[in-house]
């Protein structure tokens, strides 16, 4: 299947984040000195009750925002340093993402949807064929590549965004509680997808999950209470 030299330890270092209020209320206290390492290769769970921080922490390893205070590392790099136009750039090439409800783009098909990180990279038409073939291929979804979102089922949805988190062969995988919008059934079947994707590609995979099965499937568990991090490491038993 497809080859990923790539490798991306996380590494936070005395990261706090707040949320500045939007009205005269006090800003929003998410994490409290959360220090935490995650090797290249770990299939990481977060958990945590709703509203704990797991979102957030999802966003600073993802450089999708940057912590109020403290380093964030992805490999040797302080992402938590970078200006915007760096912290968009390696997050298209470095990082596939996976949400709860999808966040497919409706106009665009799914042979396009999946397409699109490397649309973004702007890979010749030919690598771009190739690639999203086979990516289609080992999600099961070949015969789907010219419906739109709206033509499938949530699993199938799911399934394309899982295609296009891994089109572009990243090192980091994060995933936003994959399985919170799903039934059990479809469920299993998009987390023995994430499986067989971390023992193919190999990637680091950091997933929030309420889910107890769902955080069966991962090396560890680290939880979060109170912006803090509890158990963190607690090693799954078969
Ligand atoms: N943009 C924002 N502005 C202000 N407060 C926010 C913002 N995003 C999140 N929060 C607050 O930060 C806290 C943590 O939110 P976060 O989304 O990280 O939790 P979570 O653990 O992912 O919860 P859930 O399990 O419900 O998804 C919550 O109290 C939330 O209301
Ligand atoms: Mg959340």
């Amino acid at each position: 299947m497809l080859q990923n030299d790539c490798h991306m330890r996380i590494s936070l270092q005395h990261v706090s984040h707040d949320y500045a209020p939007s009205d005269e209320s006090g800003a929003v206290h998410v994490l409290d000195d959360v220090s935490l390492e995650i090797a290249s290769g770990d299939y990481a769970v977060l958990m945590g009750a709703s509203g704990s921080g797991k979102s957030t922490l999802l966003n600073l390893i993802g450089a999708v925002d940057r912590p109020t205070s403290g380093k964030v590392f992805l490999g040797d790099v302080e992402t938590s340093a970078l200006d915007e136009a760096k912290l968009t750039s390696l997050r298209r090439v470095s990082i596939g993402f996976i949400f709860q409800f999808f966040n497919l783009i409706p106009t665009l098909n799914v042979f396009e949807n999946v397409a699109f990180p490397l649309s973004l990279a702007r890979r010749p038409k030919s690598e771009v064929n190739e690639r999203v073939r086979e990516v289609l291929k080992s999600v099961g979804l070949e015969h789907r590549a010219t419906h739109f979102p709206n033509e499938l089922s949530g699993g199938e949805m799911q399934r394309v965004a899982i295609g296009r988190a891994i089109v572009h062969r990243p090192p980091l995988i994060l995933a936003d509680e994959p399985t919170g919008n799903l039934d059990s059934k479809n469920g299993a079947m998009i987390l023995d997808l994430i499986r067989d994707v971390h023992q193919s590609l190999k990637p680091t995979i950091v997933m929030a999950t309420h889910s107890a099965v769902a955080a069966g499937y991962g090396d560890y568990v680290i939880r979060l209470a109170d912006g803090r991090i509890e158990d963190e490491g607690l090693r799954i038993e078969e």
